[in-house]
């Protein structure tokens, strides 16, 4: 693949995630478009240097983009990401995780696009998993209809890179943090914890607090993102041989990550501790050491992402204050 000045298009650029890996493809010396329909995205994480487009990635206008940029590289991003909403609503979850990409595989394939890098979630895809942490080829048996979604991404775009040529990597994150993320909605556990600690409330704790996680800064997922853009796959069959968990491998758990944020914001303001919810996986961790074959491991320990993670939100409550 080109190495300079490749188009790459990033869905969901507006948003936590991919508002980072945008920033990254710029920093590499990329042209950069982004998709946003701006619906959990802002404006304000856009970078100054990218195109954007204000589109839904299921809009029919998709394809005319693709025919007048001709993308090199897709790095999609856009996703409706919320767990509850993929319960209370498995049409729409469905109709942006699956016809939002096929509606951009389709565009993709047209153009000759090299590349395209999808998200799955390893929190979700394995369902509740036996072995811990969990390897890609573990059984795939998700649990809410999120989980089916971003699995059943994964066979479609197995099927367009066996029968219709499409390359692709499938990267399954575990739990991603970092600055940017959105500490209004229950995803954002290290947002909520860092925001309630900056208003001096107490921390909720759900069950006994022993439920782990595995907490992956977002600046080691940039680094995952970037080396699958790039890295050469080979035709081996199946999901799991285009799949690359990406996470620590270490599990955290809720009582170990208030404690961090407590001694990051050098107070404690207390915890209340409410009822375990209905439905919650009890441990995920995964086990990256494919990716790890490739090259990439997690650079930033939690506490690293935590503190830097705690200055944004500081920062940013600050400056709106203002
Ligand atoms: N945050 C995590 O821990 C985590 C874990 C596993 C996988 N993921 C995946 O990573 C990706 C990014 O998640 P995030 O945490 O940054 O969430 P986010 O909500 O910040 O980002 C999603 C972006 O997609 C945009 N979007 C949603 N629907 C769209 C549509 N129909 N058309 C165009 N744009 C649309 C939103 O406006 C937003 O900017 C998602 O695919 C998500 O499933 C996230």
């Amino acid at each position: 693949m080109k190495q300079s000045k490749r188009r790459v298009l990033v869905t969901g650029g507006a948003g936590f995630i991919g508002s980072h890996i945008a920033d990254a493809y710029i920093a590499a010396g990329d042209e950069v478009w982004i998709v946003d329909n701006l619906s959990s995205g802002r404006r304000e994480n856009l970078p100054g240097d990218a195109h954007f487009v204000e589109l839904d990635i299921r809009d029919a206008e998709i394809r005319n983009l693709f025919r007048e940029v001709r993308f090199d590289l897709v790095n999609h991003h856009a996703a409706q990401i919320d767990v509850r909403v993929s319960v209370l609503d498995p049409a729409r979850d469905a109709s942006i995780n699956l016809l939002g990409l096929l509606n951009l595989a389709e565009a993709a394939i047209e153009v000759g696009t090299e590349r395209f890098v999808y998200v799955s979630s390893g929190g979700v895809v394995y369902g509740e998993p036996e072995e811990i942490p969990t390897p890609e080829i573990a059984p795939k048996l998700p649990l809410s209809p999120y989980g089916v979604t971003k699995l059943t991404g994964e066979y479609y775009l197995n099927y367009y890179r066996v029968v219709r040529g499409l390359s692709y990597v499938a990267l399954r994150y575990s739990n991603v943090f970092g600055p940017r993320q959105d500490p209004h909605g229950e995803a954002g556990v290290v947002a909520i914890f860092c925001n309630r600690m900056l208003s001096d409330e107490p921390l909720t704790i759900f069950g006994d607090g022993e439920q782990t996680r595995d907490y992956v800064f977002v600046r080691d997922v940039v680094a995952a993102n970037m080396l699958s853009s790039n890295v050469s796959m080979g035709d081996e069959a199946g999901l799991d041989a285009r799949a690359f968990n990406v996470g620590t491998g270490v599990g955290t758990s809720v009582n170990k990550l208030a404690d961090v944020v407590e001694s990051i914001a050098e107070k404690a303001p207390g915890r209340i501790l409410q009822p375990e919810r209905p439905g919650e996986l009890r441990h995920s961790t995964l086990n990256a050491s494919v990716l790890r074959g490739r090259g990439w491991a997690p650079a930033f320990t939690l506490e690293q992402g935590l503190r830097e993670t705690y200055e944004h939100i500081a920062k940013q409550r600050s400056d709106n204050a203002e």
